[in-house]
Parts: structure tokens; C-alpha cells; sequence
């Protein structure tokens, strides 16, 4: 056991040694040595001598490794959201950090999840969003799991018509349970265990949403695209504001550079900025009901969060998008965007002004997916090392990038 003292804040975490992530670590690469001394020393300068990660950080499979080890799963990760598994046996397959990881909801009504891999042969066991399922069947051999994650059945286990039906379960044949807590109606998963509770974690978000009530939203859909650039540069291009006037005109006339501000860090792990809005346009705040319960400053103002490692919460009047970034590579993300509106706005006479915020949502990213994908062909290059970053809008791109390092040092346990 070990105890971190947090780079801000001040918050004590104590990490106990994951059994089941102990035996998935082979001997593993140095976080320090990968970074080098030098590039470390440029994150932890002043912006105006700073740098981003070095190239490294955005091309290599064995530092998108010790990422997921020492920066995703050691994290609260977002998994989905509560009004997706609503009812006793509903289930919903996804990828956190590269594990397949399914959430199911108990027939008491709490929230479960697990690694969705069977204990059999390791297939993934839950593929697709389900309802009312009342077990989880292995596709391959058809085991077959309780909703709590223990093993009924394994058919034919002792030969032909030979049936194993444990009286109850097999602990070395039930699935892995996976801390999972939910934020707001935000599904949030801790893959190794030792997180600090959700509800502390997001405390400093909350004291800036007051009267903000995501879970009574509805899920409106999601857009999901498969982008050939690294997930930090997806990150760091939500947090920066400055490219809008450049390549983004029409979010430009909604929320002008001249009224936008920079992201600041408003926690160790939390970054946020805000927008006036200037005019509401199709698919930007008009024609929608209002989220209920939200203040009125956010009428004419757009909020944004970034929460380190992967998820980006944008909350306008009549919607909230979140945007997740998982890696599939070092030089591959799958990003999805997930909508959230006012329950009444799921009415038939909303369909057109709904999926105009879906179209807007679909047109802004593509807008940014060239320059995404030009920046990762640009780490390669030994003509870049990190680059220079402008005082004024950059500062929370270097503070992203020095506490991806940070964060990384201190659950990897290697010298700060
Ligand atoms: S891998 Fe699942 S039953 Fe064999
Ligand atoms: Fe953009």
C-alpha cells in the first residue's frame, strides 16, 4: 500500500495493489524515461516556456500502454448514463480504456457492472445493448452468468449432456465486478478500485453547475467517429478555444472569440471555461425547450468541462454534449459525442430541431477532424518537440498535458 499526497488540492488517496490488474502487468516501461528529463522539465515550466508532451506521448503503443495502466483505469472513466440501462436486466456493452466492460442493472435496481470477459476462454460475453435480459449467456460456449455476475451454468462442462450448475456460483468462474458510481445521471467506472469517491471527485464541477440537472434529461442519441489522430489531441483541441475563429466561422458568430475564454483548471483534474452566447442559431439553442432547472445565466451562456483523462461535458440551455475519447491506438481514437435534452424536447414536433443539434454536432467535428489529423502526422516529425504555447489561451493545454505526467508519476509510484 501507498500514499499519494494529490498535486493540488490536497486530497490523499491510498492505492492497494488490484489483484486482477497485478496479474495483467508484465514488466512495464518508466514513465520518467519515456518522458525524458528535459520534456518534463518543459511541462512543468511557466506556459511561456512550456511544452506539451513530447512526441512520444502521441505515437507510442507502449506509452498508450502505461496510460491506461497509470493514468485511465487508476481514474473515474465515463461508461454511459443511467436512462440507458433503466430497468432490471437492462444491459450496455462498452470500452473503457481498452477493456470491455458491460453495465447491468440489478433486478433491486442498483447499478452493476463487470468485465465483460468470460472467465471460460475470454470471449466478450455482452455485445450488444440488451433489455430485460434476465442472464448474461457467453456466446461462445454458452455459459451462462446471473445478473450479479455469478456463474449458473457451464452446459455439457463434463462431456456431452454432462451439465455443471454450481449451487451457488464459482468464485473462480464468476465475471470480475468493476467499481462503477454514477454523477448526475453520469455513469462513471474505477477500473482499479482505489479511486476517491465519485462524489468527491466531482465536487468542483458541481459547485459550478448549481441547479443544473442532467439526470432528468433525456439520452437523445449519439454520434460516434473514428478519428486517425491521438485521443490527447482531441482533448486538447476541446480545451482550446483559440482555433474557433479559424476554421469553426458559424460557432464563431454564436459564441464570438472576443467573448469566449480561455480553460482554466478549476481542479486537479478539472478544467473549465465559458461562453456568452451572441444569437441562438439552428442546432445552437433555438428551437429546443430549456434544460429544466437550469439557472438563467446559462440562458445566454455555454459552459464547458474537461475532465482528465477523457470526457468533455458542454452545457448550452437546451442541450448537453459529452464527448468521450477512447483510444482504439497511439494514432487512432473512436470518439463519440452523446446528446442529452429536456424530456419534453423528445416529442415528435422536436424530431427537425433535435437532429439539426445532432447535424451542428456532426459539422463542427468534421470541421476539426483535418487539423486533428495533421497535428498527428506533425509528431512524427523531428521538426516539432512539444511547441510553443501563447500565454494567453494555452495555459490549459500545458496544464492538461503536465498533469497527464503528473497524474501518471504518482499512480505509476515513481519519483514526482
Ligand atoms: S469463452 Fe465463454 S463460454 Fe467459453
Ligand atoms: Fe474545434
Amino acid at each position: 500500500m501507498r500514499v499519494v499526497k494529490f498535486y493540488e488540492n490536497n486530497f490523499t488517496i491510498t492505492t492497494t495493489q488490484n489483484p486482477i490488474l497485478a496479474a495483467a502487468q508484465g514488466p512495464q516501461p518508466d514513465v520518467r524515461t519515456m518522458l525524458g528529463e528535459e520534456a518534463l522539465a518543459r511541462l512543468r515550466a511557466d506556459v511561456s516556456q512550456g511544452s506539451a508532451l513530447p512526441n512520444i506521448a502521441y505515437t507510442s503503443a507502449a506509452w498508450l500502454e502505461l496510460e491506461r495502466r497509470h493514468l485511465m483505469w487508476p481514474m473515474w472513466m465515463l461508461a454511459g448514463f443511467e436512462s440507458q440501462v433503466r430497468d432490471p436486466g437492462d444491459t450496455l456493452p462498452v470500452t473503457v480504456a481498452g477493456c470491455p466492460i458491460v453495465l447491468v442493472r440489478q433486478r433491486d435496481g442498483e447499478l452493476a457492472a463487470f468485465h465483460n470477459v468470460c472467465r471460460h476462454r475470454g470471449a466478450v460475453i455482452v455485445t450488444e445493448p440488451c433489455r430485460n435480459l434476465a442472464t448474461l449467456t457467453c456466446p461462445y460456449h454458452a455459459w451462462v452468468y446471473g445478473l450479479d455476475g455469478k456463474l449458473r451454468t457451464r452446459p455439457h462442462f463434463h462431456g456431452g449432456g454432462n451439465h455443471d450448475v454450481p449451487s451457488d456460483g464459482n468464485e473462480r468462474a464468476n465475471l470480475h465486478a468493476v467499481r462503477c458510481e454514477s454523477w448526475r445521471g453520469m455513469v462513471f467506472v474505477n477500473i482499479d478500485g482505489n479511486a476517491r469517491p465519485l462524489a468527491e471527485h466531482m465536487r468542483p464541477a458541481d459547485d459550478q453547475l448549481e441547479g443544473w440537472e442532467p439526470q432528468r434529461l433525456a439520452y437523445g442519441g449519439s454520434l460516434t467517429f473514428e478519428v486517425q489522430a491521438n485521443w490527447k489531441h482531441i482533448h486538447e483541441n476541446f480545451i482550446d478555444v483559440y482555433h474557433k475563429f479559424a476554421i469553426h466561422p458559424a460557432l464563431c458568430e454564436f459564441a464570438p472569440l472576443e467573448t469566449s475564454n480561455p480553460m482554466v483548471p478549476i481542479a486537479d483534474h478539472l478544467l473549465k471555461t465559458e461562453h456568452e452566447i451572441a444569437a441562438p442559431q439552428e442546432g445552437r439553442g433555438k428551437g429546443l425547450p430549456p434544460l429544466p432547472g437550469l439557472p438563467d445565466v446559462l440562458h445566454r451562456e455555454g459552459r464547458f468541462f474537461t475532465m482528465i483523462p477523457t470526457c468533455n461535458i458542454n452545457v448550452w440551455y437546451d442541450q448537453i454534449a459529452i464527448l468521450v475519447a477512447e483510444p482504439t491506438g497511439p494514432g487512432t481514437t473512436r470518439e463519440t459525442i452523446h446528446l442529452l435534452f429536456a424530456p419534453e424536447a423528445m416529442a415528435g414536433q422536436f424530431d427537425d430541431a433535435r437532429q439539426a443539434v445532432l447535424n451542428t454536432w456532426d459539422g463542427l467535428n468534421r470541421e476539426d477532424i483535418g487539423p486533428l489529423e495533421s497535428m498527428q502526422r506533425g509528431r512524427v516529425s523531428p521538426g516539432f518537440d512539444g511547441g510553443a504555447f501563447s500565454p494567453f489561451w494555452d495555459s490549459g493545454t500545458h496544464f492538461f498535458a503536465r498533469q497527464v505526467a503528473e497524474l501518471m508519476l504518482h499512480h505509476a509510484g515513481e519519483t514526482p
